[in-house]
């Protein structure tokens, strides 16, 4: 019988025995399985245990069906993971390469779409502004050389009809001093067209430093207007001044450059100032701020003109403006804020007044 050898073995060799016997009657499989039970070296004992395998198929086949159902449920989550992550992370962030990919080749007028979810859409929305601000720069820049091409392309072509009447001598000495005039006047609004925009340049880098002092603002706008005493004279145009000839009103500034700032914005006031028009300078200290206010008669400017007065090459009614470039109100603009002051337009009925303020310097 097994059962007894399996457990002498046991007890003669120490050691767990395990065997099988297949009973001819039923054909079921027995197994029996011993352990000896050692104490101070010596076996005292042993365990016996016999079964069949029967009992444990259908756990066994069960434990089966239950890792594959496992190993099912693992897939079928994790190819849910995959999808939720591709549509919430994966797919956004592939759109995001793409745009990014389309900036960089220079198309500005791209977006990332807006599927993002929270976690990318700070991205995602970082990368549009990034595009628009692109985009807008482009623009300015466009603008900005279609501007410059137009304002030389202009007095070009007067200058090459002028020569070319004066080389073929179709007209009489004195037309020649008149035409030679002209084209001496276009070449001078030319350089003043190239020194205003490397002024502008100058003026805007980061390297641009202003020479500071203390500076009579009162005294400064006495001399501006001094200038173009010939032109009011010219025009009949009655100049007032509310401030008397004692007003002081100091500023921390760079002098040539505020001289610069007054000397534009008095011109602009004789140049759009109509014939037997009227100009009215002032000028107050508050202890804060020292302010000046230029107003001129004239048509005005019209509220669509207003916001994009002190833009780069922008004309009001560009008919009837053809002598500026349009350059003198951005550099004046851009010289007031170095100054860390401000200037504002209105205008209505027909006078334009421009407000402008420095902190003052008492
Ligand atoms: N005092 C003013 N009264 C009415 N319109 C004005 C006045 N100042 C400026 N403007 C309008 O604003 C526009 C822009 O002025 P800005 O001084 O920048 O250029 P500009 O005078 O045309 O040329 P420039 O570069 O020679 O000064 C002018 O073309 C004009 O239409
Ligand atoms: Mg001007």
């Amino acid at each position: 019988m097994i059962l007894t050898r399996d457990i002498e073995k046991c007890f003669n060799d120490s050691k767990q025995t395990c065997s099988t016997f297949i009973n001819d009657t039923n054909r079921v499989e027995y197994y029996y399985y011993t352990v000896p039970f050692i104490r101070q070296g010596q076996v005292k004992g042993a365990i016996v245990y016999h079964g069949t395998y029967q009992g444990y198929a259908p756990a066994a086949n069960m434990i089966i069906v239950l890792i594959w159902a496992t190993a099912f449920l693992f897939c079928g989550a994790l190819s849910l993971l995959y999808i939720v992550l591709s549509k919430k992370i994966v797919n956004p962030l592939l759109d995001m390469n793409k745009t990014t990919r389309q900036i960089a080749a220079g198309d500005f007028s791209v977006r990332v779409p807006a599927n993002s979810t929270d976690e990318l859409k700070e991205l995602s929305d970082s990368i549009n502004y990034m595009a628009s601000q692109l985009e807008d720069t482009e623009d300015a820049r466009r603008r900005f050389l279609e501007n410059v091409s137009h304002e030389l392309r202009s007095p070009i072509t007067v200058i090459r009809s002028m020569l070319q009447v004066i080389i073929e001598k179709k007209v009489s000495s004195d037309k020649q001093v008149y035409y030679t005039e002209m084209i001496l006047n276009e070449v001078l609004r030319m350089s003043q067209l190239i020194n205003d925009l490397m002024d502008l340049t100058h003026i805007q880098s980061s390297d641009f430093k202003l020479e500071y002092e203390r500076v009579d603002i009162a005294e400064l706008l006495r001399r501006s207007i001094a200038k173009f005493e010939s032109i009011f004279t010219e025009k009949k145009i009655v100049m007032r001044i509310t401030f008397d000839e004692y007003f002081a009103a100091y500023i921390r500034g760079d002098e040539l450059r505020l001289v610069q700032i007054f000397d534009n914005l008095i011109k602009n006031a004789a140049s759009y100032t109509p014939e037997t028009g009227d100009i009215l300078v002032e000028s107050s200290e508050d202890g804060k701020w020292v302010s000046v206010t230029i107003s001129n008669s004239g048509e005005g400017i019209s509220p669509e003109d207003l916001p994009y007065i002190f833009e780069r090459f922008y004309k009001a009614n560009k008919a009837r403006n053809s002598e500026g470039v349009g350059l003198g109100l951005a550099i004046t603009k851009q010289l007031i804020i170095l100054h860390g002051g401000t200037i504002e337009v209105e205008s209505t009925n027909g006078v334009s007044c421009f407000k402008v303020a420095f902190p003052a310097e008492i």
